[in-house]
């Protein structure tokens, strides 16, 4: 096998981010979570104090984002989820951070790149592409779970109400809008657990190498 891709895309707690780490693992490929790539541009944003929408100051953040230094535990909070989704809908942003995601997913010997756009836009071409989606009232449910695993405490009707609205400003918003790719898979894990979506996006990949 020469250089694999694999692209998976899907809304806030479909369960993309554990299927692209198992994959990784299992194939033996890198992997980038392009979420957290937005995240540390809005982490950043929030730190020095800048607003979200100032295009300027976000390209120039988003230019200097370093993918070797992401810190999960960090730019995982809920909070920095939405100011993400807010940074993302800026166009030079999403060049920027396009650019070092496009240069990531060519390292060898390929790579799972998981995120919004990546089979449409940063991974055109990628070998695999899967699009992940589950109910928002199911997602909801794992973002609770996830959240109370940690010790914390969320209510329902608030992360439900948070989910709906990403999901619309994803799907809604002009550059690179969240949506399958016509060649893509579609998995809808709202009735599977963990093991069962890993396997059937393992198969899906086996017969495509
Ligand atoms: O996947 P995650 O929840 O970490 O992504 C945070 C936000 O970053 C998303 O809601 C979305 O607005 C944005 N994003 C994006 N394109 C990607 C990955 C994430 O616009 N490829």
């Amino acid at each position: 096998m020469t250089h694999f891709t694999i692209a998976i895309d899907g809304p806030a707690g479909a369960g993309k981010g554990t299927m692209a780490r198992r994959l990784a693992d299992h194939f033996h490929l890198n992997l980038l979570d392009t979420g957290l790539t937005y995240r540390a541009v809005a982490h950043r944003m929030l730190a020095l104090g800048l607003p979200l929408n100032d295009a300027e100051a976000a390209e120039r953040v988003a230019r200097d984002i370093d993918l070797g230094a992401l810190d999960r535990d960090i730019l995982s909070q809920h909070a920095v989820g939405e100011a993400a989704s807010q940074v993302a809908i800026i166009p030079a942003v999403r060049r920027a951070l396009v650019d070092k995601q496009r240069e990531f997913a060519r390292t060898s010997p390929g790579a799972v790149l998981d995120g919004r756009d990546i089979g449409t836009v940063v991974c055109p071409d990628a070998d695999v592409k899967l699009y992940v989606t589950a109910t928002a009232q199911v997602r909801a449910k794992r973002r609770i779970a996830e959240i109370e695993a940690r010790g914390g405490t969320a209510e329902l009707a608030q992360i439900l109400s948070d989910i709906e609205k990403r999901d619309a400003r994803d799907m809604g918003r002009e550059d690179s809008p969240l949506r399958p790719a016509a060649d893509a898979h579609l998995l809808d894990t709202s009735e599977m657990d963990i093991e069962n979506a890993f396997q059937a996006a393992r198969t899906l990949v086996d017969q495509a190498m």
